[in-house]
């Protein structure tokens, strides 16, 4: 075996997320929640698993997709952009799909976008026809030119995108914005959503047969239920019995309310999970439809 190669099977599962940027610190927090810890090593790259032999890598996002692919890690904590355009490349090179988007995590999102100067009249992507377009996207823009039957010519770039029309390398730019703050900072205007991005676990297409198929389980169990939690609280109040079908009405987005006879026949307490957010609106409107001593609580774990 060369130093190099990667084993075919493993008894610790790793995952890759990157080292530092904007995912960073959410993805160690989610993986974190999940009940996962890490002692920490020197050179910061590699995290050994304390809790659970699952094992952190710290790379550059961009690197993601390839260590899937080469099986240098098992699963990976990656912009839906990052994974899509290295899928967008491997399918131009005839290479097949060794990995894939499993679970979006509801952080980092944004958005791929075409934008233009502040001063273009922008009429639709025919415009673009002929026009020089800076990217890091090649893949993703190619493949959407080719969808509007546009034909421009794209100008890859790994970093400092937005500058390239006021250098003049380009025309105009397909970027990811997330606020749009560097965007206006360079006097240009988002006009064309390309792609909607957010993190997302990505993991092999197939399924691990070693033991990594029975973590990887644990895992996004444990992921589901941590992301189902994300906005959940427990909401519990008392009411009249004949109030309680008002109440339920405003309440959409309860799971299988638990209803209890307090005092008597006529007064129920309740109790219910609910995944939207419980605003102060909504508890004032319960409130005037009946609710009485309406309590909000966190939810830590759940485990369905
Ligand atoms: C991203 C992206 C844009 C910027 C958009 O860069 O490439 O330049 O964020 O964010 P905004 O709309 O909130 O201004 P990032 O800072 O992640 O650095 P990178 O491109 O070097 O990874
Ligand atoms: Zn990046």
């Amino acid at each position: 075996m060369s130093p190099t190669a990667v084993p075919a099977t493993r008894d610790r599962l790793r995952i890759a997320i990157q080292k530092s940027g904007r995912l960073s610190d959410p993805a160690r927090a989610l993986l974190a929640s999940c009940g996962l810890s890490w002692r920490e090593s020197r050179d910061k790259l590699f995290c050994y698993g304390e809790t659970a032999p699952v094992d952190l890598l710290l790379v550059r996002d961009d690197d993601i997709p390839g260590l899937l692919a080469d099986g240098v890690c098992d699963y990976g904590i990656v912009g839906r952009n990052v994974l899509e355009e290295q899928a967008a490349e491997r399918a131009a090179a005839g290479k097949p799909q060794l990995s894939k988007e499993l679970l979006p995590l509801g952080f980092g999102g944004c958005r791929l976008d075409i934008a233009v100067p502040d001063a273009w009249d922008w009429q639709g992507a025919a415009q673009l026809q002929g026009k020089r377009i800076a990217t890091s996207y090649p893949g993703l823009l190619g493949r959407w030119l080719a969808q509007q039957g546009v034909e421009a010519d794209i100008v890859v770039l790994s970093g400092s995108v937005e500058i390239a029309p006021r250098l003049g390398q380009a025309d105009v730019i397909c970027d990811l914005v997330s606020s749009g703050a560097t965007l206006a900072a360079n006097q240009l205007r988002p006009v064309q959503t390309i792609m909607r991005s957010e993190a997302v676990l990505a993991g092999p297409v197939q399924p691990f047969a070693d033991i990594r198929g029975e973590l990887a389980q644990m895992l996004l169990r444990r992921l589901d239920g941590v992301l189902r939690l994300k906005d959940s609280r427990l909401l519990m109040f008392q009411a009249r019995r004949d109030e309680v079908p008002g109440l339920l009405e405003l309440l959409p987005d309860a799971e299988s309310p638990t209803l209890l006879q307090v005092d008597g026949a006529d007064t129920l307490a309740l109790q219910a999970l609910c995944h939207g957010a419980m605003t102060w609106q909504r508890l004032e409107d319960l409130k005037r439809a009946g609710a009485r001593g309406l309590m909000v609580l966190p939810v830590e774990r759940m485990l369905a």
